[in-house]
């Protein structure tokens, strides 16, 4: 409990505000010193008191003997005055007796006890102070001895009086006897003496009380003073000692704050000002960390929103590169699907003016081998009149002539019979090259060019022969003050995209280019500029068939035609031809025969449309030994088969009415006859296999070729024509 209640004491003092703590401790102070005022004024006045004894003890040793000696003086003066004066010094010690005796009482008289002490001529001043130390310590043994021997003595002094009274009725009396006077006298003498001793002994023990009184009074003022001292000490050091601790740990905290460390927190060590100023300081740093908490946070939460903002620019940015480059693309695209547009319209106009060209081709082909015929049967009849013959054979040779233009028109609308092979273009150009030279002149500078590994094409040499001079003579015409034609062979590939855009299948092609430097093609010009019969040149020095023919005969060869022209820089045309497969291999050409017509007598069956070529080509047939069978139709052709006729050569025209045409009567007509022998006619290539193509004869054709024809056809031999 007393621990208990220590440690609560201990957590008050620690808890109360410093002011009160200083006031506290002032206080505790303040009571200290008054107590060791207190006690050193107790001290003060217990050993005045004692002071005052001791005199008091000398004054009445002093009367005793001053009273004993009087009486002596009496004794032998019995003189009233010696008497008297016994009985004023003997009031000193009785006053003195009475005193102590009212001390001493249950209930003493303090006003009494005064008395008695005043009559033993004290001074008034010490009187009090003698009652209290009497009162106070008369239970001290030091003291109590004093006054038992202050008492024996008192007895003793007491026994005087009776003896003095005893005396001066003696010597009063009427016969004083000198030896009980003397008797009395040495009584009196032998009480002196005996309190002489006690005298000796009351000083002694009062001496030693009053030694033991101060030394306990020393001890007691030493030990309030150590008390007063340690007491203000230890409140002093205590408080000090709070308050710099509770300093110290705030500082510390704080400098940890300040530092960064912002968990960092002082420990409250009370509930003074010291305590409370530490929870402000931790509230302070929580406050603080909280807030630099919330700001990290909403840094981060900026810093994201930063980031995202730059991320959504990256991607706005990303987007808007992507729209531009779709634009981009799209304009492209716009601007290649009008040029594609633009080609599939011409070439839409193309296909129309060719199939319109192949049309009339094909009736003035017979046209002219029926009049080619006639002529010629004519000029046989009239080989013994030399004038009459020649106008024949003029006949024939204009009528030739005139088959000139219709194999143009059929290279135009992509009929015109090819015999396509596999052709190395860089030698071809090279053996067109020297050709091409004269015909350009000098003031044209060729430069010729072609790319290493070269693939090979596939198409009718001759024909690109014809295409070559024909674009070498336009690019001649378009650089009237000379200038430089460059030829250039390579390799090309075109993709899906530029495939599309040129009607051609995706693939290799080899590709002939041809750019000079001359006056250009405005857009008008190049847009009509493979027309047929376009032209920007006077009559007579274009038909304006070349770029036709050529486009014609490319794309009849599965490959293109591309015009690149800028007005006043120049143009550049580039063919493109189709990469022959590699197993193609090239066919042998047939040595020409110069031979005189060969003739034979086997079985014919002629079939043609046209009535008047037919009659016409059954004459010149009869006229070299053949039996010929006619039929107009395929299914008349068919009848006369299937009749059991026996027929060595089926000679048919491939366009054929009724439903028939004459590869589809060859078709039937071999498997009613295996073996049978066939040879087609044309003005047109179209609808003929390629397997058919060395069985064809061309029209119009002269007597001439249909012989060697129908000749080689029946002997199984291949020609060229
Ligand atoms: N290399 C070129 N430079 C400038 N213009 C050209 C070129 N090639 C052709 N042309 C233009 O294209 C037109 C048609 O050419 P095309 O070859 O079809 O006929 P042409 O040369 O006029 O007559 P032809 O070829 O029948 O003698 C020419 O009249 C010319 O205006
Ligand atoms: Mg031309």
């Amino acid at each position: 409990m007393p621990m208990k209640s220590h440690v609560s004491l201990y957590r008050w003092f620690r808890d109360i505000p410093i002011a009160r703590k200083l006031y506290f401790t002032v206080g505790i102070m303040a009571l200290l010193i008054g107590i060791e005022l207190f006690v050193l004024l107790f001290s003060l006045s217990t050993l005045s008191s004692l002071r005052a004894y001791v005199g008091g003890e000398g004054l009445w040793s002093k009367a005793q003997k001053d009273a004993v000696f009087h009486l002596h003086k009496y004794g032998t003066s019995r003189t009233e005055e010696d008497y008297r004066l016994f009985e004023r010094f003997m009031r000193v010690p009785l006053g003195d007796a009475a005193a102590r005796q009212e001390l001493l009482s249950s209930r003493p008289d303090m006003a009494a006890a005064r008395a008695g002490f005043l009559e033993g001529r004290n001074h008034p001043d010490d009187i009090d102070g003698m009652i209290d130390l009497f009162t106070r310590f008369s239970n001290v043994s030091y003291i109590e001895q004093a006054i038992r021997v202050w008492g024996d003595a008192q007895s003793i002094a007491l026994q005087l009086p009776p003896l003095a009274r005893e005396l001066h009725q003696e010597i009063n009396s009427v016969h004083p006897s000198q030896d009980r006077i003397n008797a009395t006298l040495a009584a009196i003498y032998d009480i002196n003496r005996n309190l002489t001793q006690f005298e000796d002994a009351f000083s002694f023990t009062l001496g030693e009380g009053s030694l033991w009184l101060e030394r306990l009074l020393r001890r007691l003022l030493l030990l309030t003073a150590l008390t007063v001292e340690a007491t203000g000490l230890l409140l002093a050091v205590s408080v000090s000692r709070g308050i710099q601790r509770g300093l110290g740990d705030i500082l510390t905290a704080a400098r940890q704050v300040s530092a960064g460390e912002l968990n960092a927190r002082a420990t409250v060590r009370s509930h003074d000002e010291i305590g409370t100023l530490a929870r402000s300081f931790n509230a302070m740093a929580q406050h603080l960390q909280a807030r630099v908490k919330d700001l990290a946070r909403l840094n981060q939460e900026l810093e994201r929103e930063v980031g995202d903002r730059q991320r959504a620019e990256a991607e706005l940015q990303e987007a808007f590169a992507q729209l531009e480059t779709t634009i981009g693309e799209l304009k492209r695209q716009i601007a290649e699907r009008l040029r594609t547009e633009e080609m599939l319209r011409q070439s839409e106009k193309m296909k129309a003016l060719g199939q319109l060209s192949g049309g009339i081709a094909h009736d003035f082909n017979n046209l002219l081998g029926v009049i080619v015929g006639c002529a010629e049967m004519l000029a046989d009849t009239m080989q013994d009149q030399p004038e009459q013959e020649g106008l024949a054979r003029e006949i024939i040779g204009t009528a030739l002539r005139g088959s000139v233009l219709t194999r143009r028109l059929l290279a135009v609308s992509r009929n015109q019979p090819l015999r396509p092979q596999r052709v190395d273009l860089g030698a071809l150009l090279q053996d067109h090259v020297e050709l091409l030279r004269r015909t350009l002149g000098e003031a044209i500078r060729i430069e010729a060019r072609q790319a290493g590994d070269l693939w090979f094409t596939s198409a009718d040499p001759s024909q690109i022969g014809d295409a070559l001079l024909n674009l070498a003579l336009n690019a001649r015409d378009a650089m009237p003050q000379g200038g430089r034609l460059g030829i250039e062979v390579v390799n090309a590939h075109l993709d899906a995209r530029r495939a599309a855009a040129f009607e051609v299948t995706e693939g290799d092609y080899v590709m002939l280019a041809l750019a000079d430097t001359g006056t250009g093609m405005p857009k008008e010009v190049m847009r009509r500029a493979i027309e047929p019969f376009f032209t920007t040149k006077p009559p007579s020095a274009g038909s304006g068939l070349g770029l036709s023919m050529v486009y014609g005969f490319a794309k009849q060869s599965g490959g293109h035609l591309d015009l690149d022209s800028v007005v006043g820089a120049g143009t550049t045309v580039r063919l493109y031809l189709p990469r022959a497969p590699e197993e193609a291999v090239a066919q042998a050409a047939a040595p020409p025969v110069a031979a005189p017509d060969p003739r034979g007598s086997e079985t014919i069956l002629l079939v043609d449309d046209n009535q008047t070529l037919m009659e016409v080509v059954r004459r010149q047939l009869a006229a070299l030994g053949y039996r010929v069978l006619t039929a107009a139709s395929g299914p008349a052709a068919l009848a006369i088969l299937r009749a059991g006729e026996a027929v060595d050569l089926l000679f048919t025209d491939i366009v054929l009415p009724d439903g028939m045409s004459g590869t589809r009567l060859a078709r039937t007509a071999r498997r009613l006859r295996p073996g049978l022998k066939i040879l087609f006619t044309t003005g047109h290539a179209s609808g003929l296999p390629r397997q058919e193509r060395q069985n064809l004869l061309r029209k119009p054709y002269d007597r001439r070729d249909l012989a060697r024809a129908v000749r080689a056809a029946l002997d199984e031999v291949t020609l060229t024509r």
